[in-house]
């Protein structure tokens, strides 16, 4: 399949997959293998080459590389429209590998204030102990992210959509700043998924994606992706493999099949986003509502520039009425279960009062108007009105 040739919907349905060559079979098995047999001896040393010389297509050993993984990753890489991609075991293991392609000891990494938690221990704790500078700033600052550049910079870091404070990063400023100076710039893509937004079509040198959110759709397995030029993928897989960060085949089986309705998800998460959000802006309740489809979201413009007029599942919210009044509205909450993650079609609340009282929802596909009568419903019943 010729990926320049087809719509998004076409290559999330299609791209990857090909009929099974000795089955007929339509969709990929899942080749739950962790091993596979060579014809000879020869054969084995010409693949393996002792473990050094490894390609991706040579099929010996799952942790290296897999069929059913293999699939995964040219529809990834379709749908990112990058040259290549790799599938791992999770997120985080995403971030780390592909981070650590590219930083060594003694490097400098520049990165955003907010920032999924983990990923700001990876990089706050593990990568400092271990001799990577890190310095998070207001990425969306180019005058504060330029006055940073070091002579040991290597790489500027973002999420394109941050969690859980939805700032928009300003992707085609910081590429351009990150190039001019010899720097490489990578995206964590994950609260947007490739149908609402490609990092790489503004710059980005890596994409990065927790896949255990929107790819995946149904809260059932965890992964993560990274795409981009086949020479960067190339040194990530370096790092996956020998970090041992692989996905298993049934996850990566569980993630194709997800990918298959990603376009249909995505548009229900963006109709139900923008309804709920439009809602509780218009409730006396609600202090504020952090959305990028709404009128007074602060980076409108920003959102405009970089994807389609549909605005995803993920909203943060504070009420009026403190601590109480969040946990009230959420354990009033009927259809959001009170849950870590997002990007699932089961639509999902997570309160964070040690963030002041944020509520961070990931609104999932249920029919829109029930949605809309359960955060009524739950916002009637605060008693601290
Ligand atoms: C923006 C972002 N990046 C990365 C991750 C890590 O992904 P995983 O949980 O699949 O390791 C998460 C998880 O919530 C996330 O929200």
């Amino acid at each position: 399949m010729k990926r320049e040739k087809y719509a998004f919907s076409t290559r999330a349905i299609q791209a990857g997959e090909t009929v099974d060559t000795v089955t007929r079979a339509l969709n990929t098995p899942i080749y739950q293998t962790s091993t596979f047999a060579f014809e000879s001896a020869q054969e084995k040393e010409s693949a393996v080459d002792e473990g050094l010389n490894w390609t991706p297509d040579t099929y010996f050993y799952s942790r290296t590389a897999n069929p059913t993984t293999a699939a995964l990753e040219k529809k990834l890489a379709s749908l990112e429209g990058a040259e290549d991609a790799i599938v791992t075991a999770s997120g985080m293991s995403a971030c780390a590998t592909a981070l650590l392609s590219l930083l060594d000891a003694g490097d400098h990494l520049i990165a955003s204030t907010d920032l999924f938690t983990i990923t700001k221990t990876l990089l706050d704790d593990v990568f400092k102990a271990k001799g990577i500078e890190v310095t998070r700033i207001d990425t969306n600052d180019l005058a504060e992210v330029t006055e940073h550049i070091q002579a040991n910079t290597k790489v500027i870091f973002v999420e394109s959509l941050s969690n859980p404070f939805m700032n928009i990063a300003d992707l085609s400023s910081l590429s351009k700043l990150a190039h001019e100076k010899g720097l490489y710039f990578v995206v964590d893509n994950t609260f947007l998924s490739p149908y609402l937004l490609r990092p790489l079509e503004f710059g980005a040198d890596l994409v990065i994606h927790s896949a255990t959110k929107y790819m995946a759709g149904h809260g059932d397995a965890l992964a993560g992706v990274v795409a981009g030029d086949k020479k960067l993928i190339d040194q990530v897989r370096y790092y996956a493999d020998n970090l041992g960060a692989p996905i298993s085949p049934f996850n990566s089986w569980l993630i194709l099949r997800g990918l298959r309705t990603l376009h249909l998800r995505m548009r229900m998460h963006s109709q139900n986003g923008q309804a709920v959000a439009e809602f509780l802006q218009s409730r006396p309740e609600v202090e504020f509502v952090l959305y990028p489809g709404l009128e007074s979201y602060s980076q409108r413009d920003v959102a405009r520039k970089f994807f389609r007029d549909e605005n995803g599942g993920m909203i943060s919210l504070r009420l009026h009425g403190g601590a109480r009044a969040m946990e009230e509205f959420v354990a009033n909450l009927e259809l959001s279960a009170i849950a870590v993650s997002l990007g699932d079609v089961h639509s999902l609340v997570y309160p964070m009062p040690k963030r002041d009282n944020l509520i961070r929802l990931s609104i999932g596909c249920e029919d829109t108007d029930d949605l809309l009568s359960d955060f009524e419903q739950a916002l009637d019943k605060i008693s601290s009105k």
